[in-house]
């Protein structure tokens, strides 16, 4: 498919999607939607792929987050419509049993930081900034940012950035929990290629099951979530790649993975 807002190449086992919506700081309009939609069905289903990198086009923008421009149009009905659209696109990505790394080279924010959020992991470039600046256009998150933030990084500071709408800092982010590293923008693809060789040497499903314990996990008690773990444990015992992976280190040599 001809993609006219984002950008799909693969690569070593890894996709690289990149929003390409510059002079618009790469925001979230329905069209971009649909191809990010479009793109993580095709890595999901494409065998060759482990891993994906999200970014965004330029050096000043993640995503901006959603096109306010769209937003401006919509009444409830509409609104209510366009909001479960675009969560399902979230959800495809936080549950597409694949890792995907965020590249936050720059302003993320609304629904850039939530796109962010359903991300598997996310790594900032110093001069990122995120935040949830709905409320100062008089809406509230609505891709996640009440529901996935809280759960990252604690209901208060949640709180606060949802209802000051201030923007933090890479830095800041860092600190409580909302990026896992924080690079010079030069470094940030690099270092997110650097982790997904680690992943991709890995057995396929083994990866897909923990990332599976883990997402659906947070939704359960801890009693039903360790039977959930204890139960995918077991799947991971019946594949080819568990015999390949505890005989390779008996016999001291590299193993050879192949997903079955
Ligand atoms: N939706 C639609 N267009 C957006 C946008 C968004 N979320 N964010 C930026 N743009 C557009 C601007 O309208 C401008 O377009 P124009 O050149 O046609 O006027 C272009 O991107 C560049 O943005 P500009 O505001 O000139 O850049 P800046 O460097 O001065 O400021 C931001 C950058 C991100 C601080 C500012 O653009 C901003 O506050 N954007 C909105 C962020 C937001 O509220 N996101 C949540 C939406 S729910």
């Amino acid at each position: 498919m001809a993609y006219e807002n984002i950008l799909l190449e693969k690569k070593n086992s890894i996709a690289y999607v990149t929003i390409n919506r510059p002079t618009k700081l790469n925001a979230l309009n329905m069209a971009t939607m649909e191809e990010l939609r479009t793109a993580f069905t095709d890595i999901k289903d494409d065998a060759s792929i482990r891993v994906a990198i999200i970014t965004g086009s330029g050096e000043k923008a993640f995503i901006a987050g959603a096109d306010i421009g769209e937003l401006a149009k919509h009444n409830a009905v509409s609104a209510k419509e366009y909001t479960h659209r675009g969560q399902s696109v979230l959800d495809l990505i936080e549950n597409l049993g694949k890792p995907v790394i965020a590249c936050i080279n720059g302003y993320a924010f609304g629904g850039g930081c939530e796109l962010a959020m359903a991300c598997t992991m996310r790594l900032a470039s110093d001069n990122a900034k995120l935040g949830q600046p709905e409320v100062k256009l008089g809406i509230m998150p609505g891709y996640g940012g009440t529901q996935r933030l809280p759960r990252l990084v604690g209901k208060g500071i949640a709180m606060q950035m949802n209802l000051a709408g201030e923007p933090i800092t890479a830095q800041e982010a860092h600190r409580i929990g909302l990026v896992n590293e924080v690079t010079a923008q030069a470094d940030l693809i690099p270092r997110a290629e650097a982790i997904a060789a680690k992943i991709v040497a890995n057995a396929p499903l083994a990866v897909q099951y923990a990332m599976e314990a883990v997402n659906k996990g947070m939704e359960m008690t801890l009693a039903e979530g360790l039977y959930l773990e204890a139960v995918l444990f077991g799947v991971c015992c019946a594949t080819e790649d568990k015999t390949e992976g505890t005989t390779a280190f008996l016999e001291k040599r590299p193993a050879q993975f192949k997903g079955k």
